[in-house]
């Protein structure tokens, strides 16, 4: 398996419960290499950008608001097959539907408030990456 890279945020409702230390935990137990992390509090110009790809969807203008409310933790993971590896612990988008064990069993909330983000392919990785974390070269 190739060697990949993956955008993950600990998003606002996890950062407010103060459970970025144990999530962080789960990736790196499971051998993925944390090469980049800060946290921001995201203005709503990137938080656009970021999820494009459901503007317009009925959950849009509540899923700007959320992630834009109170700081996030943006993170770059590496390791063997990241992106298939980082979704299978992060769990199903709707955490009443994750398996056990997963992040989002675990830490989400609902649907919306669901304590983590990763990139869901090589080309949303990269350009998740360079939108994120312009400052790393790739
Ligand atoms: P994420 O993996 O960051 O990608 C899109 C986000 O939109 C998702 O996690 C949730 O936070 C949110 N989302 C996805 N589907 C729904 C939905 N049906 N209702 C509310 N929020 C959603």
């Amino acid at each position: 398996m190739d060697i990949e890279k993956s955008l993950v945020l600990i998003k606002p409702d996890a950062v407010e419960r103060h459970v970025t230390g144990k999530i962080i935990d789960l990736y790196e137990s499971n051998g993925l290499r944390v090469i980049a992390l800060k946290m921001v509090r995201v203005n709503e110009e990137l938080a656009r950008v970021h999820y494009a790809e459901h503007d317009g969807k009925v959950f849009f203008d509540e899923l700007l608001k959320y992630i834009t409310r109170s700081p996030l933790v943006a993170m770059i993971l590496e390791g063997q097959g990241a992106i298939e590896k980082v979704r299978k612990i992060n769990g199903n988008t709707n955490p009443e539907m994750a398996e056990y064990g997963t992040i989002r069993k675990k830490f989400g909330v609902n649907k919306t408030e669901n304590s983590v983000h990763a990139s869901d392919c090589r080309e949303s990785a990269q350009k998740e990456i360079n939108l994120w974390f312009p400052e790393f070269e790739q």
